[in-house]
């Protein structure tokens, strides 16, 4: 167990009740690209590996077809957006399964089960008295006299300033933006100022939920990101959450009383109740004694039972959601507060991946710089060496860089010279020397190296750590090789050569079980060159010590090379299209509206939080340029008039400085005096809402973490 990821007090996988994993579900208005299949290829290999560990467990996704996003997209190409998100759905569908992907239910958010679930979850939030009507500025469209919610309008961040979606920070602080927040509102679809006029909207009261968060947050599984992220906000005020919209596109709000037939419901209310949906589906097909869903999810809403209040203790089922980090918030506090207030059980694991970077550059669909899970397949690889590269090239956490020339490296390195040539090589000796498993005990030191690999592998599942999972089988084949290459079994008499073979083929099988998750079509393949009985997807990790048949067949090579000139030729395409789609958006104007309108609509980006690193060197003589001093601040005020605008004093050592700097939103601005800080002292003057600047603070992040000294240099000390 690694004790970083979970606390000792959470049981190891397999529990005695049946789990589920869900991957967050694609929105349906886009093509599929390396960056969806990051999380969504996790989802699949973590349940291959619960299931090796003989932990009983569903795997369920769906498409999100609901919100603006897909609204917009249907009405530019004039369809109905049922239309437009069924056509997505459907390539979803038949796409998934040739990474192997392998749900146990793929459904969608507008099936007839997740509309009823929902609209019942939110009659029992209403019931159980956690909703409030309340009137919000809702932008329009003065001219088309349309309403603009979530992603039909852009504007600024309240909260840090920058240019933002209506619900949500995507290029600054990350928030979720509630309606009537966004500051100088512009409708996407024209470019022209929007304006905010009052409307009736329902709002679920978190807050009433609070007590409950701040203890289930302390229990949530998965990862570190997950567990930490959320604190800040279920320890902080819980704000009312608006859960309906003006829109036509999506689930009707249950209105019961009247008065909002003309609402729908946000689609952060409705797509996470397809995880439900969609379990409930498979158990319906499968049959309640092959798979319960009730059994996971609980209950539910029930009129008969009494209220959250008098609810016995929440349950909690087996419930890992396999999720992209900028949904964290949506599954850590909206999420469990609805499942709570609707009598469900709450999830055991969020597990949060980082981006995708392509070229070491933020992924953009619209800025042509991604992958595309179509061009990947028709390039003819395997999806194995996908699937491999992007659950091991990193930290479950961290963002993985995608490159053509790397995706080579990679899959040659470590899956054709490590696994594959082990694997081989030690199969055909014994093929070609006994026709299959050699007759000998397997060495105490093989068993134990397996038996380490096992736990190598059971610790990345217990720890929510796909790379772990993956690494166990080549670190395993790295093992035999060393091992093969040590023992020297060509030079060895007849007994001694059969006993290191013998081993050889016991490491073999064992890579191939653990390998499964995160390759299985490799792995079923070596499986049968193994003569081994059914199918490796069924086995478990017991079956690593297990002999292997007497007899198999000649393997063959399990992986093939991946081509220099082949991967060179896929860059430059890439390289063309980046270069492309910057001439088109430097011709539209980059602030065009039809550019916007794309990106807007283009949820599937995932623009790297943390910038790539700059490639362009500096010289050493540039650097000295830079005069950069200890500071102290003396004293801090508000800049009249400025929302995020701090005058400063700051003491240099050799003299006192006014610096105007964006604190006001991020710190407390009576706490400033005192702070130390670094100065950039020789930066040319500005001035800002009538203040003279001179010089800059330096701070850190989009949360202007303010930098500092570590001990006590001198103020006015130089800082190189
Ligand atoms: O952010 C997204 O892409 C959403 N479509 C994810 C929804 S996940 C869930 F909770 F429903
Ligand atoms: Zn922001």
């Amino acid at each position: 167990m690694s004790e970083h990821d979970h606390g000792d007090d959470n049981r190891r996988f397999p529990t005695d009740d049946p789990a589920v994993v869900t991957c967050g579900l694609p929105y349906a208005n886009g093509d599929l690209h390396v960056g969806h299949l990051r999380s969504i290829v996790a989802g699949d290999v973590f349940t291959r590996a619960l299931r090796s560990v003989g932990q009983e467990t569903a795997f369920v996704c769906g498409s999100d077809m609901h919100g603006a996003p897909i609204a917009v997209e249907a009405e530019q190409e004039g369809r109905s957006p049922r239309e437009v998100a069924l056509e997505y759905h459907e390539t979803y569908a038949e796409q998934f399964p040739q990474f192997g992907v392998e749900f146990d239910n793929y459904g969608h958010t507008d099936e007839p089960e997740n509309v009823e679930l929902t609209r019942e979850v939110v009659r029992a939030l209403r019931a159980e008295g956690h909703l409030v009507e309340k009137e919000v500025k809702v932008a329009y469209d003065p001219t088309t006299e349309q309403p603009l919610p979530d992603r039909f309008v852009e504007g600024t961040c309240p909260y840090c300033g920058e240019r933002a979606r209506g619900d949500e920070c995507d290029e600054g602080c990350g928030r979720h933006l509630e309606p009537g927040e966004i500051e100088d509102p512009v409708s996407v679809a024209t470019g022209e100022p929007a304006e905010y006029r009052l409307r009736e909207h329902e709002f679920f009261r978190l807050a009433d939920l609070q007590e409950y968060l701040q203890a289930f947050i302390d229990r949530l599984e998965g990862t570190a990101n997950a567990r930490k992220q959320p604190r800040e906000w279920i320890f902080g005020d819980l704000e009312d959450w608006c859960i309906t919209r003006d829109m036509d596109w999506g689930i009707d709000y249950p209105d019961e009383d009247g008065g909002h037939e003309d609402l729908v419901l946000y689609v952060w209310v409705d797509a996470p109740v397809e995880y439900i949906a969609s379990t409930k589906q498979y158990s319906e097909r499968v049959g309640a004694e092959a798979y319960d869903w009730r059994a996971v999810w609980g209950e539910g809403p029930d009129p008969e039972l009494p209220s959250g209040e008098e609810r016995g203790p929440p349950g909690r089922g087996d419930i890992v959601h396999v999720i992209g980090k900028d949904i964290i918030q949506h599954h850590t506090v909206f999420w469990p507060a609805m499942l709570r207030a609707a009598g469900y059980d709450e999830p055991r694991a969020v597990v949060a991946c980082g981006w995708v970077t392509v070229d070491g550059e933020g992924l953009s669909t619209s800025r042509g710089r991604a992958v595309w899970a179509e061009e990947y397949l028709e390039a003819g690889f395997e999806p194995d060496l996908l699937r491999y590269y992007l659950t091991t090239a990193g930290g479950f956490q961290d963002d993985v860089d995608f490159s053509w020339e790397r995706f080579r490296q990679r899959v040659n390195d470590e899956l054709v010279d490590d696994l594959g040539n082990f694997l081989y090589r030690s199969l055909l000796f014994a093929h070609r020397n006994y026709g299959g498993t050699p007759e000998a005990d397997v060495s105490e030191d093989v068993r134990a190296a397996v038996r380490d690999a096992v736990e190598q592998f059971r610790d990345g599942l217990d720890g929510y750590e796909v790379r772990e999972v993956g690494d166990a089988a080549v670190d395993l084949a790295r093992f035999g090789n060393a091992y093969i290459q040590n023992n020297e079994p060509w030079n060895l008499d007849d007994d001694a050569a059969a006993r290191v073979i013998r081993d050889c083929v016991q490491i073999a099988k064992a890579v191939t079980v653990l390998a499964e998750p995160v390759i299985p079509d490799t792995a079923e393949r070596v499986w049968e060159t193994l003569d081994e009985p059914g199918s490796v997807h069924d086995a478990t990790v017991d079956a690593a010590l297990e002999t292997p048949p007497a007899e198999f067949h000649e393997p063959a090579e399990p992986f093939e090379p991946v081509d220099e000139d082949h991967v060179a030729d896929l860059a430059a395409r890439l390289e063309e299209r980046v270069a492309e789609s910057d001439t088109d958006t430097e011709t539209d104007g980059a602030t065009g509206a039809e550019s916007e309108t794309e990106d807007m609509a283009d949820t599937a980006d995932t623009d790297a939080d943390v910038e790539p690193l700059t490639q362009e060197r500096i010289s050493h003589e540039m650097f000295q340029e830079l005069d950069m001093r200890v500071g102290r601040i003396e004293s801090a005020e508000p800049v009249e008039g400025a929302d995020e605008l701090v005058r400063l004093e700051v003491d240099v050592g050799v003299d006192r400085r006014q610096v105007v700097a964006g604190l006001q939103q991020l710190h407390d601005v009576d706490d400033l005096p005192g702070t130390r800080v670094v100065v950039l002292v020789n930066l040319e003057k500005a001035e800002l809402f009538g203040v003279e600047s001179n010089g800059m603070v330096l701070a850190a992040g989009e949360e202007a973490d303010l930098l500092t000294t570590h001990d006590d240099a001198a103020l006015g000390g130089r800082v190189r």
